[in-house]
């Protein structure tokens, strides 16, 4: 090749840095880097447009990081102020590092903490030069080049970021910022002094860097990007990560390895790995964190812990993600010394007092509590005959004058409490309604029993009208198969906040009874985060619903597929196909048809429909199930439970009605008989067995989409979901022939014509036994039974 001139000589060295980049991340697709990839984009025309485009970063710099918006109306400290690490972020070479963590800022050296020191928060970029760094980083990436980072525009194709403030090209704009609020943002493309230039603009710093992931994101995802004017803010306040790790770093119903909390090693090691879970959560929105097990240890609120999470607050604070703690109700008797944790007793009120200053000096702008209370033997203000109304606002008063929040949980249920586990939060909550201090959110679980393949909404939401609600959702798939099922959850996430609850009239949905979304997180120690490379979408469209609960989950499910593999239309459109329908298929050949609760007993792994006995009813199958031989199905109709009269009248008279209540929830409601005739004509006897055989051959046809895409995929990642989906499909195929098998013995009924008996006996079924199935929470004796 003769070069002849130096555009040439550009050219030449573009096609070298490309093809370095492609070189050195050819090997490093094990998924750690998420959806935040930033491969070149293969179409160089397309490349070379955005090029123009997005031709310089402009970015002024400012020191402290801003103070974050306060939670409720109280005032909330500033965050601690950061030095500007603008100067040094200097734009990304070509050659890209091979993973997230080695081209984000790094963990600065901190002194020793073990003889109380405060951890040092020196040294954290402030949240503007986190949002410069990941442009340039996602430019040069994206578009194999070096863009030039510039104070000012000095060109068409400017990339102008900041607010007002900090930025006097953006405040020279004078743009309609009101709407974007104080977390929302504005990306337009403009004019700057005679220059076409794109500005990413926003009240907050915060709301600069969640505009620079979207404008990123439309890159990544190949839009157009020469005429935009989009103004976003978030429709919900609380966007939480609820992580259910345990101080000796084994996670509760966690399937992608250990913690990613270092206990041991914090605070004095900052594992790059935290930074780079926080630059995750930014990209979508996420903006609280509660590192800790909803059932607490005392320990956790020791000072030495306390230190640990000063520390990751101080590394999650750039990234507008706030640490929220889980707190043991009765920490005031185990590690205060006191003889009561009553809510009422003064004594109490002021260890709590003490206890959240000491966090606030630590931590100033800790966001507050998630408290797990009388639940499932966890302690709580009924041990003292106190509501949960007393409970939870004698720690909301305490944090009321720092800004922090009590989310208090509604998963509540007694086993002395013989009423229908279904109803038990409703009957606790409602009356408590307008009982609570205004900085307490209550809780709720999108269901009222327990994070199932499928449940109908939760009759608390729209209940509670003078109380803010919190929807709770389980990212991590405790039920839906754990890491190796592929179970894409944004249609069940949909499905509730879509849910009509009727609270005003028609049309009220779940989405406009909350205030925030939790989720539980499936994050662990596994190089690809969530234990599968699927199950990162989950994390993924958990952050982009709660963000705006009204949008559609196929298309974040196409914004995932597209960032994480190819935008390529012959993998997309299957791919994203195959996602929305493998929640109906997990639902299909686990618990069709409204059944619920249908798994082994404790690890919850595999089925387990006879599962009888033991310390309560409510931890049974057999509960849920009601198998007899007159038919199956758990009646909470009037004639029954009476669950149903908990809904608002449309909704109870759906649901509780034989002809009119959906067939996905028909045994939720209904016992019914087997020789009972569904809307397809068939007895419901034949429907459920084929409902659990399509999801099996579901799986199967999962399994042929993804057979047919494997030139599309890079061999690592491509084998690990392969290999994923072929456990799936064993795993469903043991599902439906064991939940035929004991079902069967109360049916009496043959399998409907050409439907294939189970493969083995019951017993056989029954005697299966993983005593170390993983998730579960530690324990002193594996056991089975
Ligand atoms: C489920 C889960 C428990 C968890 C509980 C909760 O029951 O199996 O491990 O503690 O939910 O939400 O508190």
């Amino acid at each position: 090749m003769t070069i002849s001139n130096g555009r040439g000589v550009r050219a030449a060295l573009a096609l070298l840095a490309l093809l370095a980049v492609v070189a050195i991340r050819a090997h490093a697709e094990d998924g750690y880097d998420l959806w935040l990839r930033y491969r070149p984009i293969p179409d160089e025309a397309l490349r070379e447009h955005y090029k123009q485009v997005a031709a310089e970063v402009v970015a002024a710099a400012t020191q402290p990081t801003q103070a974050r918006p306060s939670t409720l109306a109280a005032a909330t400290p500033p965050a601690q102020a950061q030095p500007s690490t603008l100067a040094a972020a200097t734009p990304p070479t070509q050659a890209q590092p091979s993973t997230l963590a080695a081209a984000t800022p790094r963990a600065q050296a901190q002194p020793s903490t073990l003889e109380g020191a405060t951890p040092a928060a020196e040294a954290r970029p402030s949240t503007l030069a986190v949002a410069q760094a990941e442009l340039s980083r996602g430019l040069s990436g994206l578009l194999a080049t070096s863009e030039p980072v510039s104070n000012m525009p000095t060109r068409d194709g400017s990339v102008i970021i900041g607010t007002p403030k900090s930025s006097p090209a953006v405040a020279k704009l004078n743009l309609p910022l009101a709407k974007a609020g104080s977390e929302g943002y504005l990306i337009r493309s403009t004019r700057y002094e005679g220059h076409h230039v794109t500005v990413i603009a926003a009240n907050s710093d915060v709301g600069v860097l969640y505009g620079t992931f979207h404008f990123l994101r439309l890159i990544q995802t190949q839009q157009p990007i020469d005429t935009l004017d989009i103004t976003e803010a978030p429709r919900l306040q609380h966007r939480i990560l609820n992580h259910w790790d345990n101080l000796d770093r084994s996670v509760e119903r966690g399937y992608a390895g250990e913690s990613i909390w270092d206990w041991q090693k914090l605070p004095d090691y900052l594992d790059p790995r935290y930074t780079d879970y926080a630059r995750a959560c930014a990209s979508l929105g996420i903006n609280g964190t509660v590192p800790t097990n909803v059932n607490a240890s005392p320990i956790g609120l020791t000072a030495p812990y306390l230190r640990k999470y000063a520390a990751l607050a101080n590394v999650f604070r750039p990234y507008g993600l706030r640490v929220y703690l889980t707190a043991r109700f009765s920490a005031p008797i185990e590690i205060g010394g006191l003889k009561t944790a009553d809510p009422l007793d003064p004594a109490v009120r002021a260890w709590w007092q003490t206890k959240v200053d000491e966090i606030y000096s630590l931590i100033p702008d800790f966001g507050g509590f998630v408290v797990k209370a009388n639940s499932e033997g966890q302690p709580g203000p009924q041990d003292y005959h106190r509501t949960h109304a007393e409970g939870a606002n004698m720690l909301a008063e305490v944090l009321a004058p720092h800004g922090g929040i009590i989310m208090w949980r509604a998963f509540v249920y007694s086993q002395q409490q013989p009423e229908d586990r279904a109803k038990q939060a409703y009957s606790e909550f409602v009356p408590l309604d307008g009982k609570f201090r205004n900085n307490v959110v209550v809780q709720v679980k999108n269901g009222p029993i327990d994070f199932q393949p499928r449940e109908p909404f939760h009759p608390l939401f729209g209940a509670m009208p003078h109380t803010p609600l919190l929807l709770e959702v389980q990212i991590t798939k405790e039920y839906l198969g754990f890491a190796t099922h592929l179970v894409y959850l944004g249609p069940l996430f949909e499905e509730t906040l879509r849910a009509d609850t009727y609270a005003k009239g028609p049309n009220s949905p779940v989405s406009n009874s909350i205030t925030g979304m939790a989720g539980v997180a499936n994050i662990g120690s596994d190089r690809n985060w969530s234990g599968s490379i699927f199950d990162q979408a989950n994390w993924y469209v958990f952050g982009r619903l709660a963000w705006n609960p009204t949008a559609a989950s196929r298309d974040i499910a196409a914004d995932w597929v597209k960032m994480t593999f190819t935008n390529d239309p012959a993998f997309v459109t299957p791919v994203v196909s195959m996602m929305m329908g493998s929640r109906e298929a997990a639902v299909n050949y686990m618990t069709p048809l409204g059944l619920h609760h249908q798994m082994a007993r404790t690890s919850h792994y595999g089925p387990g429909p006879w599962v009888t006995g033991g310390p309560r009813a409510d931890w049974t199958s057999t509960y849920f199930n009601r198998a007899d031989a007159q038919g199956i199905g758990f009646d909470r109709t009037a004639t029954g439970s009476d669950a149903v009269a908990q809904y608002a009248q449309p909704v109870a008279a759906e649901f509780s009605d034989l002809q009119r209540v959906p067939d996905k929830y028909l045994l939720w409601f209904h016992h019914v008989p087997w020789d009972y005739k569904m809307r397809s004509g068939r007895t419901l006897w034949d429907e459920l067995v084929i409902h659990y055989t399509t999801g099996v051959q579901s799986v199967s046809d999962m399994r042929k989409t993804w057979a047919a895409l494997a030139s599309y995929v890079d061999a690592e990642r491509y084998q690990q979901i392969s290999a994923f989906l072929g456990i799936q499909q064993q795993e469903a195929q043991w599902w439906r022939d064991a939940s035929i098998a004991y079902f069967e013995t109360f049916s009496k009924r043959p399998l409907p014509g050409g439907y294939a008996q189970p493969e083995h006996d019951l017993n056989y079924y029954e005697s299966l036994c993983f005593p170390y199935a993983p998730g579960g929470a530690p324990r002193p004796k594996a056991k089975c039974d």
